[in-house]
């Protein structure tokens, strides 16, 4: 054998010599090292190799965000990160405080929300390819984002992570930034999976919704991101027909593996799983986060105590279970390993680099929604003095809100923003009120010290006197990351602005003409002092370059061309949910024995159906405070008459154009939307749905003709009895425009 493989490199030698190339020396180590093999080659020589005791330490924790690889084989530990806007700091092997590094302060990345406003796909790959290099600098291979679950209601403590209300735009901006990622070498995990769409009783809400609503509404951003190439995926918390979804064999095994044909690696939410039979047979591949059943918390050994550890071990062994479930698990996470750290690529990545802060301001300025601007009052011109009010102004957002939170290598205020980018022009400040002083997450800290002394009237009083003789007053407030507010864990109490803010607008809009309101928040709020002020901005959580992307809309160094992700209902009770069994859930039967006792499961159900965010408005005509896709620019933008490519279709695919026309005096960008609906449909269907859009630049005067491509997938309901799509002939009006709320022409074809 030996003198064969000698005899075959010397052939190569010479064939090599004699072409001109320089010899390739053969590999002679073992297959699953060779990179020149395919992927699927390498994992099984590696399986096969692998003993039984090596594949289950695959499948489980070894500390709070690694697994262990296979150290006997080379083949290295998995080491997952937060996720979904910055690389979160170093904890501990097996606690969530501070492992204290000083290399691991990160770019914070504006939120998800902020991202699906920009209504880019282009930037979603930037975002992307950024998050990635900097997961890929820190020696991460998992990077536990993006979160993908629709915007239900606006208490979600967690909307901010996610892409807004509707599956269309969620799932084309949910590809790039997956492929962004992976092109690094680390595999986007798409969270989390699926119907968790709140965070009140997230670990105990079992979910009943009908099929045409699950594959309509909550799973088509999930299945994008599948066909769009992702490596793994998170199962959620919460529980559907009566399963935990990290265990959930409709979900995951029907579903994702299934339908959807799914290769990758199925993660738990960080103590998502509950049972180890179920975590065997039930579509999970690793498990994280666990609490260990009767053991102490960071014990040495409780990770061997996992219910994929130990316990999958024991039923091997007394020949319980077999290894086929085994066998398919160590598949996908070596499948895994071989994408990310034992890929021949050998990417190295790029931490905290001038391009990722341009890359944040960017996109960061691209999602900022401009709602309203009275009077031309934005962008600021000819200010010698503003007034700059509001916590918002001076609060790093970048820590809290859960597992999100980051240690920013640095985070710029609207405050420091605008006084960078206004030099000639005095800005004083003024608190307003007082929301949240503290700033600390699992001990990384602001270091702000943001406490105040005066009391709410005296707050506002100040403030309007410090708006004498300033030409702007600037308000920034909203919500922020403490529990409550935008926070993993706890939705939010009200659909009011926190904190008394209403009164300090209030106060403010009958002191000054030109009163700007930026509101940074990742949910819609309650505005009832809308009518009274002139200018309205929606922020978002921007991260570190935040003060940077602020001040670019505010002075028109960028035109503002973000389009809200959701609605903003005028009330809470203008929404679809009623009852509490429809939010937050109401006990029922089943029990889950947590290790904090018998808890009841919530049971809730989505019986408002698809009739979500503006599919709900639209149906009942009610009008919201401002719609789905809405927002103004510094320019106009005429649409012509909008044109299809055929007036008969017999396989649904027509492609639809209209002419857009930048009628100001400034570029500016437009995000086009088409709008698709279905009069003649056998079944109910909401007035109409995004299928299409494109944003496009256009100089002053310029004329851009946009088109999008419709397929029969575009003009199809779910029908839930034949399990299929199903596109009826007749005929479908698609409707173009700048918002839900402003369709600018309408043009018909007909489906054969
Ligand atoms: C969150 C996940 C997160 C994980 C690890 C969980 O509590 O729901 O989104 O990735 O913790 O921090």
């Amino acid at each position: 054998m030996k003198n064969l493989n000698l005899a075959s490199s010397a052939l190569l030698v010479a064939l090599a010599l004699s072409c001109g190339q320089p010899a390739k020396k053969a590999f002679d180590g073992p297959a699953y090292l060779d990179e020149s093999l395919p992927l699927e080659e390498r994992v099984e020589d590696a399986l096969s190799r692998m003993t039984t005791e090596e594949k289950v330490a695959l499948t489980h924790a070894q500390s709070k965000f690694s697994s262990a690889g296979v150290p006997r084989l080379g083949i290295p530990e998995v080491w997952c990160t937060d996720g979904p806007h910055g690389i979160r700091a170093e904890v501990l092997w097996d606690e969530w405080d501070q492992a204290g590094w000083t290399s691991d302060s990160c770019t914070a990345f504006p939120a998800l929300t902020a991202l699906a406003a920009s209504w880019d796909p282009s930037l979603a790959g930037l975002y992307g390819t950024v998050i990635g290099e900097e997961a890929r600098y820190r020696k991460k291979d998992v990077l536990l984002g993006p979160g993908v679950n629709i915007y239900r209601s606006p208490l979600n403590g967690r909307n901010f992570e996610y892409m807004g209300e509707d599956p269309f735009l969620a799932s084309r901006m949910v590809v790039p930034y997956v492929q962004g990622v992976q092109s690094n070498n680390v595999a986007a995990c798409v969270k989390h999976y699926a119907l968790n769409n709140q965070e009140t009783a997230r670990f105990f809400t079992n979910v009943t919704v009908d099929d045409r609503t699950l594959y309509e509404i909550y799973l088509p951003a999930f299945k994008a991101a599948v066909e769009g190439g992702a490596w793994a995926i998170m199962g959620s918390y919460n529980l559907y027909k009566g399963q935990w979804n990290c265990h959930n064999q409709y979900l995951l095994n029907d579903i994702l593996k299934g339908e959807w044909g799914f290769d990758g690696v199925v993660i738990s939410d960080w103590g998502g799983v509950h049972d180890t039979d179920q975590a065997i047979t039930n579509g999970l591949d690793m498990e994280f986060g666990s609490w260990t059943n009767g053991l102490t918390m960071g014990m040495t050994n409780a990770y061997d105590s996992y219910f994929l550890a130990a316990p999958y071990l024991d039923r091997i062994r007394s020949g319980k279970v077999g290894v086929t479930e085994l066998d398919d698990k160590a598949r996908r996470i070596l499948r895994l390993i071989f994408r990310t750290s034992m890929s021949p690529e050998h990417k190295r990545g790029k931490f905290t680099s001038p391009e990722h802060y341009a890359a944040a301001r960017k996109i960061g300025a691209e999602g900022i929604v401009l709602l309203k601007n009275e009077g031309d009052v934005l962008p600021i011109k000819d200010a010698r003095k503003i007034l700059v009010v509001g916590e918002n102004a001076v609060k790093m957002m970048t820590v809290g809100g859960g597992s999100s939170s980051l240690k920013a290598q640095h985070e710029v205020s609207p405050l420091d923003g605008l006084r960078e980018a206004l030099p000639g022009v005095e800005i004083v400040y003024e608190r307003g009120y007082v929301g949240d002083a503290g700033g600390e997450y699992n001990g990384v800290t602001t270091g702000q010290d943001l406490s105040e002394k005066r009391s709410a009237a005296q707050l506002i009083a100040d403030a309007v006197k410090a708006a004498q003789g300033a030409d702007y007053v600037i308000y920034i407030g909203g919500l922020n990351k403490s529990d409550h507010q935008d926070a993993e864990g706890a939705d939010r109490e009200l659909y009011g602005l926190p904190y008394g803010q209403d009164a300090v607008i209030e106060a403010l809009a009958a002191t000054h003409p030109k009163l700007v309101v930026v509101n940074i928040s990742g949910n819609a709020v309650a505005m009832p002092w809308v009518s009274r002020v002139p200018a309205l901005v929606q922020d978002w959580y921007l991260g570190s370059e935040a003060g940077h992307s602020l001040a670019d809309v505010l002075t028109g160094a960028v035109n503002p061309s973000g389009k809200l992700p959701f609605t903003f209902p005028v009330a809470m009770e203008d929404g679809p949910l009623k009852t509490a069994e429809q939010y937050p859930g109401v006990p029922g039967d089943r029990k889950w024995e947590s290790s904090f006792g018998a808890v009841p499961i919530l049971e809730e159900t989505y019986s408002e159906g698809i009739y979500v965010g503006y599919r709900w408005y639209e149906s009942k005509q009610i009008a919201p405070l401002f719609p789905f896709g809405y927002g103004l620019s510094y320019t106009t933008f005429a649409y012509g008459e909008p044109k299809v490519s055929k007036a008969v279709t017999t396989d649904g695919s027509v492609s639809v154009s209209v002419p857009v026309t930048n009628t100001g005096s400034v570029a500016g960008a437009e995000v086009v939307q088409f709008y698709v609906a279905d009069p003649e449909a056998s079944v109910d269907r909401p007035v109409k749905e995004l299928k299409g859009f494109d944003k496009v630049w256009l100089e002053p005067g310029e004329t851009k003709t946009v088109t999008v491509q419709l397929t029969r997938e575009s003009l199809s309901f779910f029908d839930a009895a034949r399990h299929a799509w199903v596109a009826e002939p007749g005929r479908f009006d698609v409707l173009v425009g700048a918002s839900s709320a402003d369709i600018r022409g309408t043009v018909s074809f007909e489906l054969k």
